[in-house]
């Protein structure tokens, strides 16, 4: 981001530290002195020093530049500013859901520092386990501490609204309540390092396309019910130290400026203590008016509405913020109480305890959990015939597809990490023992490492400002196909894609399938096909694509998302059967693109840089929309096979009638032939008088553990009020209302395995709160 505001022909923006200040003789010291004492003997530049981070030197790598101060880990995103005066000690954030991203390299230091890539967002909820991400969780947060860092950047848990946002791959699902439960699986796991998280991007952040100014209109009960349900479970299930605001606006208030967002929800309803923190220059409209004379966020309006951390700092905010303290524009009391977080959230720190980091994080234990991980998030979207597990290994295997050669670990952006290697699909299958086709990886590995080094000088030469494009795919000639389908015993073809922050993704070429793509399959399946040869489709994707068009003429699809550094490798467990694949979908496949009903609204107007997005779907995303208004999807959300199979019996309610809470149970047994796990989803149907509701929804989930052939295992969920409930806006209440519910129990939103019902006698509220997030426009939306 540097680099690019250096491009644009401005030097330095960051704050010069170092202030003056010898006016208190004896100045109250961080450590002894209270944060009252401190917060009293600080000066308005002080304050602003503290309020306003100290720009971006070392950002993602950047070595700091004449004047900058050296940073402690080269490659953080930035942190707070220290108070030399008053001994206030800086400490360091960096980036980001998938591990850490520090720079690998320091000058003159032949050590390298290089993180654990783990599977992306996506790949990671998909697993639907909420033990194994704590087990992620406490991995990457190892790494973060003993590499001297205090908060990573992370979770990332905005709602998938729509299949081209670019950054999906960092977030979770479709669902608030899968995106909030793996979140507080992650950040439990990060935070028992003793180290801090930062939930990100509070909220409704669902573009890159303007991302810094774009107003996003949304009902409130759409924001409560979808955008903010995540946020929190997560927030106050585990509490992470940090919170970072979204770029956009929300019915014409930043995210950084809202005080319905940061004081009335988060703050009072939600009871949350800890630090708020702006997105990278959040509350500016654009990254290049960072550089234009006078343009300055507005502070004020920022830290009274109890945004306490501007981040990364620009020296403008600090002489508005400054001046606005000295001259009382800004709320006092915001101020203080803005410092005094920041403060409790220093002390927490392991640079507040000197924690003597040992630049050695258990790099090899990592990488097996990784491993696991990343295969238990693979989806097994189809399996004709037992087409996978594939055992043999006495034959060649065929591997097609740019993409078996250059696997891709994650994606771009501030969710990439520096791993010190990546398996490839094709070192994952060496590794387990197969033998590929030696022919084809003769003629595909310069292909692929020529069109991968263009495509380097490509994004070098547009520098940050490029995105992501596919690989063009080698189309192997009909003869040399057919020939492989004689001699080797499988097909495999990787389809890739990449993307990250700044850019969402195309429909064409990228949602749907390239033509390039289309004939790769089409050669291949009709050679193999020929030779009664399965062909095997592994997705190595970071979001949704079509698969409608083609599913039906490849035997087996496993979606093997983008899976981290050990790839390959966990690929290779899964399609030689060593892992029983046991990941689901958590968001819906589309036939179409345009089956979401956030099609018709997406990225809002005017289409060339939008600055208005109207969120016309309300509740209605994904499976909401898809099952309500019954469009068929091409995978439904929920879904993903098993090399075995899984009956669901007795299902039981503790009674009939609701009172403060109901359990439900109910019973899994392994009926095939191979150990497993399963995912089982409750979804429930509940009365719709006083609002209009979804056909169903998930109210809660829960995977067995590895359950033998034959064994059986009963699974637990309680549901309270507040789980039956719908936000009624006329009454800004959370409210169940009474009537019938039922209860649907099932392998998918779709494939509901045993049902149950049970009345509530009167309308209960779950909870009364704050009438918030008015329109600021005439917006009708959608109703069933
Ligand atoms: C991203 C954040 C990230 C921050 C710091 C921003 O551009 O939106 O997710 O944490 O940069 O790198």
């Amino acid at each position: 981001m540097r680099n690019y505001i250096m491009k644009l022909g401005v030097g330095v923006l960051v704050a010069v530290g170092g202030l003056q200040l010898a006016t208190a003789q004896k100045a109250p010291q961080y450590g002894k002195a209270s944060i009252d004492e401190l917060i009293q003997a600080m000066t308005p530049e002080e304050k602003a020093a503290l309020l306003v981070g100290p720009g971006m030197p070392g950002y993602a790598g950047l070595v700091p530049l004449e004047g900058e101060p050296d940073v402690r880990v080269l490659g953080e995103a930035g942190g707070n500013d220290k108070v030399d005066r008053l001994a206030i000690p800086e400490t360091v954030f960096a980036d980001g859901p998938a591990g850490l991203r520090i720079q690998p390299k320091r000058q003159n230091d032949p050590n390298t520092y290089y993180a654990t890539a783990f599977p992306v967002g996506t790949a990671l909820a998909s697993t639907w386990n909420t033990d194994l991400i704590e087990s992620v969780g406490e991995a990457m947060g190892e790494e973060v501490k003993e590499y001297g860092v205090d908060v990573l950047l992370a979770p990332a848990l905005n709602i998938h609204r729509n299949p081209l946002n670019g950054r999906n791959f960092e977030y979770y699902s479709e669902d608030p309540l899968v995106a909030g439960k793996i979140a507080s699986a992650y950040i439990q796991g990060i935070q028992s390092n003793d180290v801090g998280t930062s939930i990100k991007h509070f909220a409704a952040n669902n573009q890159e396309t303007n991302r810094l100014s774009v107003n996003a209109h949304i009902t409130e009960r759409a924001m409560r019910e979808i955008y903010l349900r995540g946020f929190e479970i997560a927030i106050k299930e585990a509490k992470p130290w940090t919170v970072m605001t979204a770029y956009n606006k929300l019915n014409g208030k930043y995210a950084s400026a809202s005080n319905d967002l940061l004081t009335a929800i988060l703050r009072d309803e939600w009871g949350y203590k800890g630090l708020v923190m702006t997105d990278w220059f959040g509350g500016y409209p654009s990254f290049e008016s960072i550089l234009v004379e006078g343009t300055v966020s507005d502070v004020v309006a920022q830290i009274n509405a109890g945004n306490d951390l501007l981040m990364p700092g620009t020296e403008t905010q600090r002489e508005a913020l400054a001046k606005a303290i000295a001259d009382g524009t800004v709320n006092e009391e915001a101020v203080n109480t803005s410092l005094r977080r920041i403060l409790e959230y220093i002390q927490r720190t392991p640079t507040t305890d000197s924690y003597k980091f040992s630049n050695k994080p258990d790099l090899e234990a990592h990488a097996e959990v990784t491993r696991k991980a990343a295969a238990e998030g693979m989806i097994l979207l189809k399996n004709d015939d037992n087409a996978l597990p594939f055992t043999n290994k006495s034959e060649t295997i065929a591997v097609f597809g740019d993409h078996s050669y250059s696997f891709i670990a994650g994606g771009t952006g501030s969710g990439d990490v520096n791993e010190a290697y990546s398996i490839s699909l094709l070192q994952g299958l060496n590794n387990a023992g197969y033998s590929v086709d030696k022919e084809l990886q003769a003629l595909y590995e310069p292909f692929v490492e020529k069109a991968v080094e263009d495509e380097n000088k490509r994004r070098e030469e547009v520098g940050l400002l490029a995105d992501n494009k596919r690989l063009p795919e080698m189309l192997p000639n009909a003869d040399l196909v057919a020939a492989k389908a004689k001699s080797a015993a499988v097909a495999v073809i990787t389809l890739g894609r990449n993307s990250g922050e700044q850019f969402d993704r195309k429909i064409d070429d990228d949602f749907y399938l390239g033509q390039d793509e289309v004939k790769l399959i089409n050669t291949v399946t009709k050679a193999f096909h020929a030779e009664g040869k399965k062909v095997i489709v592994i997705l190595n994707i970071g979001g949704v694509i079509e698969t409608a068009s083609w599913k039906d003429k490849v035997d087996a699809i496993l979606l093997a998302w983008q899976p981290g550094q050990e790839g390959g490798n966990s690929v290779a467990d899964v399609f030689s059967g060593a892992t029983n694949p046991s990941g689901k979908l958590t968001m819906t496949f589309p036939i179409d693109y345009n089956h979401h009903a956030s099609a018709a609204n997406w990225l809002g107007v005017p289409a060339e840089k939008p600055t208005d997005v109207y969120y016309k779907e309300g509740i209605y995303v994904g499976y909401r929309y898809f099952n309500t208004f019954d469009v068929q999807p091409s995978y439904e959300f929920g879904f993903g096979g098993s090399y075995t199979t899984f009956e669901y019996s007795d299902v039981k309610l503790n009674t009939t009638t609701f009172e403060d809470e109901i359990k439900v149970s109910v019973k899994v047994t392994n009926t095939g032939k191979v150990a497993g796990k399963e995912v089982v989803q409750v979804y429930l149907s509940a009365p719709a008088n006083l609002v209009d509701k979804p056909s169903e929804e998930l109210r809660a989930f829960g995977k067995t553990k590895t359950l033998k052939p034959g064994k059986s295992e009963t699974l637990k969920f309680t549901l309270k009020a507040k789980d039956l409930a719908s936000f009624v806006d006329a009454q800004s209440a959370w409210i169940a209302e009474k009537g019938t519910y039922t209860v649907k129990v099932g392998a998918s939103s779709e494939d509901i395995k045993t049902t149950a019902t049970f009345t509530v006698n009167n309308n209960i509220t779950a909870e009364k709160v704050n009438n918030t997030f008015d329109l600021d426009v005439q917006m009708e939306v959608l109703k069933n």
